[in-house]
């Protein structure tokens, strides 16, 4: 959605026809929320303004076959390093020679990946952050591998994307969420222990320290699996570390499905 709206042409490529028009669907409503704002007055600009992006978006569900085309690709599937470098191997195959790879992952070692493939030069991490079209801010992942040409690239494209890159190296969590992640695990923490219930936790940093959203509602948001995800693979890299430790309740309410807003509950439940 924001490589489209900026003037970028995209092929948005994913399993099957169903999920690729469920998607268009959700970047169509995404952009309508956007528009309503940004052309306040001119609601016809604002139709324009979502038309011309649309026109620069089309689907796929065959990568391989796209690829051929593409000066950047940015991956954001499963979090799985195995299936990741399954894919990114095929797309090394028929990818041009100047094409940069960039995997948004959350937790991920960009270099494993990169090592998948012949492009390790041109190879980055590029991670974007929920809701993306709202948030301003990506983390450009350099490798001890990534030339200065393609770290510059990832920047550029970050920048004509409207938002404003930081860098980070390779390390995990890399800035945000290894300060997020065990912040929102230590107010679970907090909440198992009965110190305190969830809904004044919530107000507490909303209130107190200037967050749009409590940890609770956070999770949520981000979801319960992916945030469990996360600590679970900093965990088996540091077991001894406290920051990492798994929650029980986090993974009770994981092992129940209930993983936040898109399941209709997580920690709180949803219309
Ligand atoms: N698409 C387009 N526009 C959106 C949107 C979306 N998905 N979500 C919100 N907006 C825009 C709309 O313009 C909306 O206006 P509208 O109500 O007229 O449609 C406007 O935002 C305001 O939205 P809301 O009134 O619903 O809510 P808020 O003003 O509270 O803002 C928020 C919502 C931006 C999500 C804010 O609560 C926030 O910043 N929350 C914290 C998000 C955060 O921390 N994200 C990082 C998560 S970590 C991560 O992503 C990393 C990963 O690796 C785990």
């Amino acid at each position: 959605q924001v490589a489209a709206a900026s003037g970028h042409t995209v092929v948005l490529v994913d399993q099957s026809d169903e999920i690729l028009k469920k998607s268009t669907k959700g970047i169509e409503e995404s952009l309508k929320r956007v528009t309503k704002k940004k052309f306040a007055d001119k609601p016809e600009a604002g139709a324009e303004f979502i038309k011309k992006t649309l026109k620069n978006l089309t689907t796929s569900t065959d990568a391989a076959s796209v690829v051929h085309s593409t000066d950047l690709v940015i991956e954001a599937i499963v979090e799985n390093l195995e299936v990741k470098n399954s894919l990114f191997k095929t797309l090394d195959k028929f990818a041009p020679e100047h094409t940069i790879f960039a995997s948004n992952t959350s937790s991920l070692q960009i270099t494993k990946m990169a090592n998948a493939t012949t492009r390790q030069d041109r190879f980055g991490g590029l991670h974007f952050f929920n809701p993306v079209p709202m948030m301003k801010l990506v983390e450009v992942i350099r490798t001890p591998m990534t030339s200065q040409k393609t770290f510059e690239s990832l920047m550029d494209f970050s920048k004509a994307v409207g938002k404003s890159p930081v860098s980070c190296k390779d390390t995990p969590g890399f800035i945000v969420n290894r300060l997020l992640v065990p912040y929102m695990m230590e107010a679970v923490r907090l909440f198992e222990r009965g110190d305190a219930s969830k809904e004044d936790i919530d107000v507490a940093m909303k209130l107190g320290a200037g967050y749009p959203m409590g940890p609770f509602e956070l999770l949520d948001y981000v979801g319960l699996d992916t945030s469990k995800y996360i600590i679970d693979g900093w965990h088996s890299l540091e077991p001894n570390n406290p920051l990492f430790a798994p929650s029980p309740l986090l993974n009770k309410l994981v092992e129940e499905k209930k993983l936040g807003k898109k399941t209709g509950e997580g920690f709180y439940k949803y219309k």
